[in-house]
């Protein structure tokens, strides 16, 4: 048998459990994995809640996690990519939650042997989306970008993302997390009242991209007085205040080639993925509750087997 997290109703962290289940059958392109690690991202808290019931609701019952790493322990009709025992990272829909886990085997890559189960769990989904949202923005080499929630699991690979493309990036995040914006590359700046100014202050050249994975109605109000080429503003978080300043909702999109480049920055040193805490299978809804906080550091990730 095999153990995975589910939730049979929408509700609070509570409504989590794990099951006893038949460990699941790859199918064709597909591979089983036994999962060493997991990434927690707010799309399992909202999905958990319900908030996303109208575009990707629950089935239940119905498992979380989109991203991990693992062993490769079965191989469905077809793969030719990796053979059973390979360390592999990437991502999946909704089951890596679990001790084990399907996932399309030509999303996947392979995990470089000195990166820690946990980086590796906890790189796919934050890092395709940043790498996605800076792609679209035309991030380019001598321009500043803002970024803001820039200490998240997306905000934190953003900021290094931007900087190893050349750019300069002001990252908004609280003081607790100015040191640690300061350590990836970007100069930080408070939210909350004044943040316009305290951006114009620390970007004096003004700003040319905006990022926004805070989703609120403050950062995308600023970011349209900060800068008015609406198309350059781009949020994943605040659709909701999107079509009303005119700015851009951008989404992700999964390749393996996108993963590859950003598992060869992390081998170059230019991206680390900083781990918050790290929970276990039974600890799941403790890990939900620190991502449902708000205040992450960059990542909360769940172990799966030793
Ligand atoms: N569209 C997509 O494809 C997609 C994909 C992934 C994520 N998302 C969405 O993007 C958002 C960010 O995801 P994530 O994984 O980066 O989240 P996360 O890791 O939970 O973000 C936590 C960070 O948000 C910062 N923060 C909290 N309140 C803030 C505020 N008012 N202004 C600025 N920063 C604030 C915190 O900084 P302090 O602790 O310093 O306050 C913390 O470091 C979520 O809403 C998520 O659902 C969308």
């Amino acid at each position: 048998m095999s153990r995975a997290v589910v939730f049979e109703e929408y509700g609070g962290p509570d409504v989590l459990k794990i099951v006893d289940v038949e460990p699941p059958k790859p199918g064709p392109g597909q591979v089983r994995v036994r999962v060493k690690a997991a990434g927690v991202q707010p799309f399992d808290v909202k999905q958990r809640r319900g908030d996303t019931a109208s575009w990707a609701p629950a089935t239940f019952p119905q498992g979380g996690g989109s991203e991990f790493a693992g062993v490769v322990d079965e191989l469905g009709e077809g793969v030719r990519e990796f053979a059973v025992g390979d360390s592999v990272l990437g991502p999946t829909s909704g089951t890596a939650h679990a001790e084990h886990a399907l996932a399309k085997a030509t999303n996947l890559v392979p995990k470089p042997g000195g990166m820690p189960w946990e980086e590796a769990g906890a790189l796919s989904a934050s890092g395709q989306t940043a790498h996605t949202a800076l792609q679209a923005l035309s991030v380019g080499a001598g321009e500043t970008v803002l970024i803001h929630a820039a200490t998240g699991g997306v905000g934190s690979v953003a900021v290094q993302l931007a900087r190893a493309w050349g750019a300069t990036v002001v990252g908004t995040a609280s003081e607790r997390n100015h040191d640690y914006l300061r350590e990836l590359g970007a100069t930080p700046v408070t939210y909350g009242d004044g943040l316009v100014s305290r951006v114009r202050d620390a970007a004096p050249g003004g700003v040319d991209v905006v990022l926004d994975a805070a989703g609120t109605e403050e950062a995308i109000q600023a970011s349209t007085e900060l800068l008015p080429e609406r198309e350059r503003i781009g949020t994943i978080a605040g659709q909701e205040y999107a079509e009303r300043y005119g700015i851009r909702v951008l989404g992700t999109e999964r390749s393996a080639e996108r993963l590859v480049q950003l598992v060869e920055l992390y081998e170059t040193g230019a991206l680390r993925v900083r781990i918050d805490a790290v929970f276990s299978l039974d600890e799941v809804a403790d890990a939900h509750r620190a991502v449902e906080a708000g205040h992450v550091r960059g990542k909360v990730v769940l172990t799966g087997t030793a």
